[in-house]
């Protein structure tokens, strides 16, 4: 994604900044400050979207290097109407394939234990719990989990 596409992906922010969605995804605010913060050059990270219909239906991420991380992590937010239709496969894929044009051997993810979807699709593209951590999510016990996976065993 670049600067071009921080208005649709401030709407994409903004129609899914719910409690619900919140909850498994934390990385930063979903408003449209963070869309422009984030496509915003110079940067390191990277960002890409999944489209239909000319609208942004999926926000992916590596992310980490700005802030001096050797392993990126992946993030992945889909648009509440999108979900459930396998798309989410599509962006892990992409977001693998990605990583393993830029050099990294590795690729991380962390997912809340409560998020069985989330858990469900990084295991299905290759990630492996590495540790997790009791955690408190909304005021609800919780487990956070660091998956890794490991590009090197996808030849
Ligand atoms: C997480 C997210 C990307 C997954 O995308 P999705 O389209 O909802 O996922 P799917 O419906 O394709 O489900 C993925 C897998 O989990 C399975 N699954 C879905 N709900 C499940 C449940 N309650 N229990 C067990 N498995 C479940 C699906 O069957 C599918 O498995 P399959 O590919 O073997 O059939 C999407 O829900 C989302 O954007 N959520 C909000 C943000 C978020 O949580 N991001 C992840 C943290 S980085």
């Amino acid at each position: 994604m670049t600067p071009a596409d921080v208005e649709a992906l401030g709407d994409l922010f903004q129609a899914n900044d719910t409690r619900e969605t919140r909850r498994q995804f934390s990385p930063f605010a979903l408003d449209r400050a963070v869309a422009r913060r984030l496509l915003e050059p110079p940067h390191l990270d990277r960002f890409f979207g999944g489209w239909s219909e000319g609208r942004l239906m999926a926000f992916g991420m590596l992310r980490g290097w700005d802030e001096g991380y050797a392993v990126p992590s992946f993030g992945l937010l889909l648009d509440a109407a999108a979900r459930g239709r396998g798309l989410s496969q599509a962006m892990v894929a992409f977001g693998l394939g990605l990583a393993r044009r830029l050099g990294c051997n590795e690729v991380r993810a962390t997912v809340n234990a409560s998020n069985l979807p989330s858990l469900r699709m990084l295991e299905r593209a290759g990630y492996r719990e590495r540790s997790r951590v009791p955690v408190v999510v909304d005021g609800e016990p919780d487990e956070k989990l660091v998956m890794v996976c490991l590009l090197s065993d996808h030849a």
